[in-house]
């Protein structure tokens, strides 16, 4: 530990991200990314983006792509905050909107990212039990609190909350910030978008990283109240004014106004997904119910870890977390394409057909 730190560097437990693995003929399903490519639309559009502007800064409102999201949405642009990947939207929904006296309230199990952002900015925060079935129960949120915040689907879980259970939330939070963070929305679940003109202190987040297939690209926006999105852009130009370059608002431009490609995406990765649940059940995984582009699954007679291991010496990567405890046994498996789903499928049964092969009692079914 360097003495040259500030005390702040000295406590922080920075996030792990989903290893990038730097081997050819991977399978990787580990980090939520789309199978698919961006549209050859946004293609174009990058490419006609280098030039001699580049030697110009960006627009630091990225006025177009804030048109271009709003007219996605049906909202207006003044409701809507772009940022550095959705990480960064969050990071400073954090600092402006949820760090108040009482603690900001997010479920037990979600995105890790969450408790990282309160010790970097000093908020307190109470995690909230999910149910035995990864459920969150609304009930359990009804009780002082300086915001709310998760993701819908969840992740890694993939379960959805209703959108009735989110209104009875802002109905009862009126006072606070409600953030529902739809990095997965787009993959079959239903977007709180359009509860915006009713709740004042209702936040969505939405990323380009998985729905669009830009991940590398780095976009992410919140779509809210007019109050909520001046407090971002307070933090924002306090921190990097120009957080998104040509490179990003043009291609984040041309993938708005996209939408036939991308929802095409988005019906086949739902396609793989009914398919691979169905096969990753006659392997006799317990799969969580899955409105995302990943699934949550364990086997009964074996280890996550174990099978994360063995999956990876087969060249297939997917995430396994050891922390919460009742977590360790799951696998979070990203939906590829059907060719890159039934590479796991087999090398499962083969994982699995070899240890039941040494130990009978364990015998596949
Ligand atoms: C729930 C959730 N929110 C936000 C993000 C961040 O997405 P990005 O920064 O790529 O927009 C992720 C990424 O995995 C996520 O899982």
């Amino acid at each position: 530990m360097s003495r040259l730190w500030s005390a702040v560097v000295h406590d922080l437990t920075p996030y792990v991200p989903g290893e990038q693995p730097k081997l050819a003929n991977l399978v990787k399903l580990n980090t939520n990314e789309n199978p698919y490519g961006p549209s050859p639309k946004v293609l174009e559009a990058l490419r006609a983006e280098l030039g001699d502007s580049l030697r110009l800064y960006p627009d630091p409102l990225s006025d177009r792509l804030r048109q271009a999201i709003a007219a996605r949405h049906e909202v207006t642009a003044a409701n809507v905050f772009v940022g550095n990947g959705s990480d960064e939207v969050l990071a400073h929904t954090f600092q402006s909107l949820l760090k108040h006296v009482a603690p900001v309230l997010f479920p037990d199990i979600t995105y890790s990212f969450y408790p990282v952002y309160c010790r970097l900015y000093g908020i307190e925060y109470r995690e909230i039990a999910l149910t035995d079935a990864f459920e969150i129960d609304v009930d359990d949120y009804l009780q002082p609190n300086g915001g709310i915040i998760f993701p819908n689907p969840n992740a890694p879980t993939a379960r959805q909350l209703a959108q009735s259970e989110i209104e009875r939330l802002l109905q009862a939070n009126a006072n606070s910030v409600v953030v529902i963070d739809e990095a997965y929305v787009d993959f079959g679940g239903v977007s709180a978008v359009p509860l915006v003109p009713r709740y004042p202190n209702l936040l969505v987040t939405h990323t380009l990283s998985k729905s669009c297939s830009l991940a590398g690209l780095r976009v992410g926006y919140a779509i809210g109240h007019p109050d909520l999105i001046e407090a971002l852009n307070r933090v924002k130009d306090s921190f990097n004014s120009y957080p998104l370059d040509r490179f990003a608002q043009a291609g984040g431009v041309a993938a708005m106004e996209d939408q036939a490609y991308i929802e095409g995406t988005w019906r086949k990765v739902i396609e793989s997904r009914e398919r691979l649940v169905a096969d990753l059940e006659k392997l006799d995984f317990d799969v969580v119910p899955s409105t995302a582009n990943f699934v949550f699954a364990h086997h009964p007679r074996r280890a996550g870890g174990d099978l994360a291991a063995q999956l990876r010496e087969r060249g297939i990567v997917v995430r396994n977390f050891q922390k919460p405890a009742r977590i360790a046994p799951y696998l979070r498996i990203t939906v590829g394409t059907d060719a890159q789903c039934d590479a796991l499928v087999g090398a499962l049964h083969e994982i699995l057909s070899e240890s039941a092969a040494s130990s009978p009692s364990s015998a596949l079914s």
